[in-house]
């Protein structure tokens, strides 16, 4: 099995029809109407109500525990499809929603992580993330909290949500809070709005990666400057496709943004919604073991994780 490593996967997009029943039932919580589809899927028809099934699920959340054991069951799914690190976008808004402390709903997700290195020798970090279309105050009060409780497992910064709302700028105090205090920054961008978004993210926010950046691919100069800077796009194929931003994997980007010299890692983004697991992503890549085993190597290389993590780990898939 060809090991994979993954660095960009939304906490709560983890959840399969599967879990959120099992929490439903567990937090004696009513399970929305409309929301699973036949074949144990999930139900939505576009970005907006992607984002809304997204939110419907997190209701199945209740206490700090369960957060933790969603970290621990995607860890050890990916463990099994051969992911040696998992990178988890963790969004504070919903513990806070909860009146779940911080500190608690942390805690819960480290005691995840060490669950799934223990039993499966894979390594997870944290990456905060806030949700664009709350705003820029929420954003930074977000990172302040961050900084203020700092833990070797929270390693960076990133935003998700719906890119039409607010610019990049916008969100430069607290960017530029996260970057000064040292952590590595991401942002979603290119993904539902073209290559200007992609611009104006590198240009106003201090990030090394960008989250899809797929429509990058449309402007020749944008993938050089990538090349060039060696941003890595945090690409997710399968994401892409379920929301329609391409038709089907012959339209996708990924081999023209490879040729174009552009670092790219793969990814799972939402896996459940989007009928996608790593591995599917990995074996539907349509690239040969060399350039998955280069792809793992680059998520390494470009993660979050603290210098001699990356080394143990570039070491362990040598
Ligand atoms: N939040 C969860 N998945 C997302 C995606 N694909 N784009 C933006 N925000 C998200
Ligand atoms: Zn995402």
């Amino acid at each position: 099995m060809i090991p994979k490593a993954e660095i960009h996967c939304h906490l709560e997009g983890s959840i399969p029809p599967f879990l959120a029943r099992e929490l439903a039932a567990r937090n004696d919580l009513a399970l929305p109407d409309g929301l699973f589809g036949p074949n144990d899927t999930y139900i939505w028809r576009d970005f907006l109500s992607f984002l809304g099934a997204y939110d419907r699920v997190c209701g199945v959340l209740k206490v700090s525990r369960d957060f933790g054991d969603v970290i621990y069951s995607y860890l050890a799914r990916a463990a099994r499809q051969g992911a040696v690190y998992v990178e988890m976008f963790c969004s504070p808004e919903r513990p806070k929603a909860l009146g779940i402390p911080y500190e608690e709903w942390l805690a819960s997700l480290v005691s995840g992580i060490d669950r799934a290195q223990r039993e499966f020798g894979i390594v997870g970090r944290i990456i905060i993330i806030c949700i664009r279309h709350l705003g820029p105050e929420r954003a930074l009060a977000m990172v302040e909290r961050m900084v203020a409780e700092p833990h070797p497992y929270v390693v960076g910064f990133g935003m998700g949500g719906d890119e039409a709302r607010f610019e990049p700028d916008d969100f430069g105090p607290a960017y530029r809070l996260a970057h000064d205090k040292g952590y590595g920054c991401t942002v979603h961008a290119g993904e539902v709005r073209g290559p200007e978004s992609v611009w104006s993210a590198i240009r106003a926010l201090p990030v090394t990666r960008i989250g899809h950046g797929v429509r990058s691919s449309e402007d020749p100069r944008l993938m050089e400057e990538l090349a060039r800077r060696g941003t890595v796009l945090e690409v997710c194929p399968g994401s892409n496709i379920a929301l329609g931003i391409y038709p089907d994997r012959a339209a996708h980007p990924l081999h023209r943004l490879i040729e174009a010299g552009v670092p790219v890692t793969l990814n799972s983004d939402d896996p459940p919604f989007f009928r996608t697991t790593l591995g599917a992503e990995y074996d539907d890549a349509g690239l040969d073991a060399r350039t998955l085993r280069h792809i793992t190597r680059t998520a390494i290389r470009s993660s979050f994780a603290d210098s001699d993590t990356k080394q143990r780990l570039l070491s362990r898939i040598e």
